[in-house]
């Protein structure tokens, strides 16, 4: 801080200054009001850019999201787990889909997005580069990392920025039903043998401290949260959210007489709040910037199907052209 002044408050003071004072502080009436922002509406260069990262991120997810749970759909137990999976991940690509319209609409071609995807220029959450490594991994991923992405997007889906409000409305539909199909996933393990019970704890212990790291850096340590939520597009900070995790979901996951590999996971009962371990900060920021487990082989993925998919892309755009359709 200088004097009163935080040194967040100055940066968006100088990024502001550049805007017209009276329409800033009429755009900042508005959502104070309440009131969504639609594409047409004037809106600072600002908003726009801190919106177009958080709206690509979040696509970016959903597309490479739907490849841990992607590589399981042939070896799911049963035909109808296989359908169900299947139908999940399909979810997931369309989610990808609403998310990329919605960022579209502040300007950005989808072509650049999908570039700076493949490059590395974008960054996509934490938890899609870490393996699925059993069948109880996507069962703990469907249940729990669906749940934290339902905190996330049912309070923000209350922000000032409509189409992505709508976006989020539609996707939470959606993901209320992969969490449904995730935690029938967990109780059939958790109730079965010894051996799938086991099998899902080891999920559970393993996907625990990327699931911490899904909320984001502390608050103390995020760096878009203050102007994201003066803004109304971030509707709670990233511990309110971890904290919201703990309360809806540790009672259920002991409830089934399952653990968290976290001995220093309890809540004070007279604040209500949660105290944890260090989840490995250092870890959170090496994933987010490239080197997790299986970063490169998504990307890898990525940019085969971003090849393979080409000659379907040209085709949409010129039905009469001849095309050439690759063999792999
Ligand atoms: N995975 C990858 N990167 C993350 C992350 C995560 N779980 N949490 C934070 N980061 C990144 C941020 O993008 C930011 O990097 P950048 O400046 O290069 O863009 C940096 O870490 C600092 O974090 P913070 O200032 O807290 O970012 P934020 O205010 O944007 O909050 C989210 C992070 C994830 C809470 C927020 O962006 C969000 O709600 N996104 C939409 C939902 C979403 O993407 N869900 C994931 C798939 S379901």
């Amino acid at each position: 801080m200088y004097g009163n002044i935080s040194i967040v408050d100055q940066a968006i003071g100088k990024k502001n200054a550049q805007e017209d004072p009276e329409k800033l502080a009429a755009f900042q009436a508005k959502i104070d009001r309440g009131e969504k922002i639609e594409p047409h509406d004037w809106m600072p260069a600002d908003y726009r850019r801190q919106l177009i990262r958080m709206i690509e991120q979040h696509a970016h997810s959903e597309i490479i999201g739907a490849l841990p749970e992607g590589t399981w759909i042939t070896r799911a137990p049963g035909f109808k787990r296989k359908m169900a999976l299947m139908a999940k991940v399909q979810d997931e690509v369309g989610h990808a889909q609403l998310l990329y319209n919605a960022a579209e609409t502040l300007g950005k071609p989808r072509e650049e997005m999908i570039n700076d995807l493949l490059t590395g220029k974008s960054k996509y959450s934490n938890v899609f580069n870490y393996p699925a490594k059993t069948w109880a991994d996507t069962a703990v991923i469907a249940w729990l990392i669906d749940a934290a992405a339902i905190i996330n997007q049912v309070t923000n889906s209350k922000g000032s920025y409509a189409p992505y409000c709508r976006a989020l409305e539609r996707i939470c539909q959606e993901e209320s039903f992969h969490l449904k199909y995730g935690y029938d996933n967990v109780v059939t393990l958790a109730t079965g043998t010894p051996t799938q019970r086991a099998m899902v704890q080891e999920a559970l212990n393993r996907w625990w401290r990327p699931i911490m790291h899904f909320f984001g850096p502390p608050d103390i340590a995020s760096v878009h949260s203050e102007i994201l939520t003066r803004w109304k597009v971030k509707m709670a900070s990233n511990d309110d959210m971890r904290q919201q995790f703990f309360n809806q979901y540790v009672p259920k996951i002991w409830e089934l007489g399952l653990t968290v590999p976290d001995p220093e996971l309890r809540k004070d009962e007279v604040t209500g709040k949660w105290s944890y371990g260090d989840p490995d900060w250092d870890e959170f920021k090496r994933v987010i910037n490239g080197d997790g487990p299986c970063n490169k082989e998504r990307l890898a993925v990525r940019r085969m199907a971003e090849i393979n998919g080409e000659w379907v892309r040209n085709a949409l755009k010129k039905p009469t052209a001849k095309y050439t359709v690759p063999l792999s």
